[in-house]
């Protein structure tokens, strides 16, 4: 608890105050206004009251049945209808009447808390609201800084886990420097009873939230929801200004963006400001506030640093950034040749060439499934679904079911070439793994005969003419 001073404050400024019955000071409360709502990953605009007022909230809760991931639905909870629930904005010393509203669809009781109050259960004592019912209580903003808000209804971590968490905002009395772009990022975990990326209606896993192993870790609620289309946007030279926050339930998250520096972070969003930060800790049920200004154009990737969320889990989000180049900052690359050791001969690090194997088309399918988890899955996904805007899917690929041998040229050569596979741009490199002519052919008849494709089988006779 904030207790203001009031001793030596000049007469005037005095008489915006008024003394709270345990005798800190208060600001005078002036008028009354409906707080905006907007979809994350916006927030609305900047405060630009110079005096208290009176907040009005409606916040909703929600279930609906949506998507996790490309083919997997889950039945998400949720403050307004998404995840993460509605960004909410106000003043230090405004007071808020929040009303929450469960719909009458809705097949769970649910109430909030929220950071930002003063107050029992942190506004869940009053809040405890029926399907069909709504609730109101009011509180003062004491305390700037910026906030999460959550479900606090039994079993509460089902509630966090089903995606009901958000963040309020309440910005100090003069108000956060002026910034080009203000963006709305909350990291979350989902646990579901199917492995990551298998596909169907996925109930809640309550063992897997107990073990805290996520399947899943997101930003914003959904695997790609800031990523390819979906991504933060800037120019060259604004500073954007990014709201992160960590609903949990139970993972600490590494938060980094890969490319930049963050030239002021408000550590764990309070009013301690640090500067040149490469990655900040948000703990679960914490926030922070990043800033930085952008010098050079590209792709920004959003990151748990804990870096196997990123990459496996799900944990990635972009900010495109468009703009002139400077080379001065950022030259690209100047040059990419073989490179040589000294004393060496170039190494092939070819397999032995042995015989092919006579396998049924069963087998091969089988053996070419444990090739792809040890080589393929990393990137392009256990469900061969790829990563929007980075890795893509190999599952109902018209660009693997159109032609057999430039499948198996990508395995033996690598690619670096811009690709189209289903009408989205690739530009990224893979890599020859050097695999065998038998590994080869085994992991492209899986990938052919997974996920909806052609069927095609690939046997190590044709891996061999095209080597
Ligand atoms: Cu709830």
């Amino acid at each position: 608890m904030r207790f203001h001073k009031i001793a030596g404050l000049p007469a005037l400024a005095v008489a915006t105050l008024v003394l709270g019955c345990t005798g800190q000071t208060l600001d005078e409360i002036v008028g009354e206004e409906v707080a905006t709502l907007v979809a994350p990953p916006m927030v609305p605009p900047p405060i630009t009251r110079d005096h208290a007022t009176k907040v009005i909230v409606n916040l909703e809760t929600e279930e609906h049945v949506g998507r996790l991931a490309d083919g997997v639905e889950y039945t998400f909870w949720t403050f307004g209808g998404q995840v993460p629930g509605t960004f909410l904005r106000v003043r230090e010393g405004d007071e808020v009447e929040f009303h929450l509203n469960n719909r009458p669809d809705s097949r769970m009781p649910h109430n909030i808390d929220l950071h930002a109050v003063t107050g029992p259960g942190g506004g869940a004592a009053s809040s405890f609201t029926n399907p069909g019912h709504s609730s109101v209580f009011s509180f003062k903003a004491l305390n700037p800084g910026l906030y999460v808000y959550h479900c606090a209804t039994a079993p509460v971590g089902m509630h966090i886990a089903n995606g009901m968490y958000g963040m309020i905002l309440v910005e100090p009395k003069g108000g956060l420097p002026p910034v080009d772009r203000e963006y709305y990022v909350m990291q979350g975990e989902f646990y579901t009873e199917g492995a990551y990326g298998e596909a169907g209606l996925q109930p809640f896993s309550m063992a897997k939230a107990i073990a805290e192993n996520p399947d899943y870790v997101l930003f914003n609620g959904a695997v790609g929801s800031l990523t390819g289309d979906n991504s933060l946007q800037a120019e060259v030279g604004e500073t954007v200004r990014l709201f992160v926050g960590n609903g949990g339930p139970n993972l600490i998250s590494s938060f980094h963006v890969i490319g930049e520096i963050f030239d002021r972070v408000n550590v764990q969003a309070g009013s301690m400001v640090s500067e040149d930060i490469q990655t900040t800790l948000i703990p679960a049920g914490g926030a922070a506030i990043a800033e930085f200004t952008l010098e050079v154009p590209g792709t920004y990737l959003l990151v748990d640093h804990s870096i196997f969320r990123t990459f496996n889990k799900g944990a990635l989000g972009m900010l495109a950034v468009d703009g002139p180049a400077d080379s001065a900052i950022y030259s690209g690359q100047l040059l990419n040749e073989v490179y040589i050791p000294e004393g060496g001969a170039i190494q092939e690090i070819a397999s032995e060439p042995t015989a092919p194997t006579a396998m049924t088309t069963e087998e091969r399918i089988e053996a070419g499934g444990r090739v792809y988890s040890q080589n393929c899955a990393a990137c392009h996904q256990p469900a061969g679904q790829g990563l929007a805007g980075a890795f893509p899917p190999l599952a109902n690929s018209d660009y693997l079911n159109a032609n057999t041998g430039r499948a198996i040229d990508a395995l033996l050569n690598g690619l670096s070439d811009e690709i189209v596979v289903n009408g989205e741009t690739y530009n990224g490199v893979m890599p020859s793994l050097r695999l065998s002519d038998e590994d080869i052919a085994n992991v492209l008849s899986y990938v052919y005969s997974s996920w909806g494709n052609s069927g095609a089988v690939v046997t190590p006779r044709e891996v061999a003419r095209r080597r």
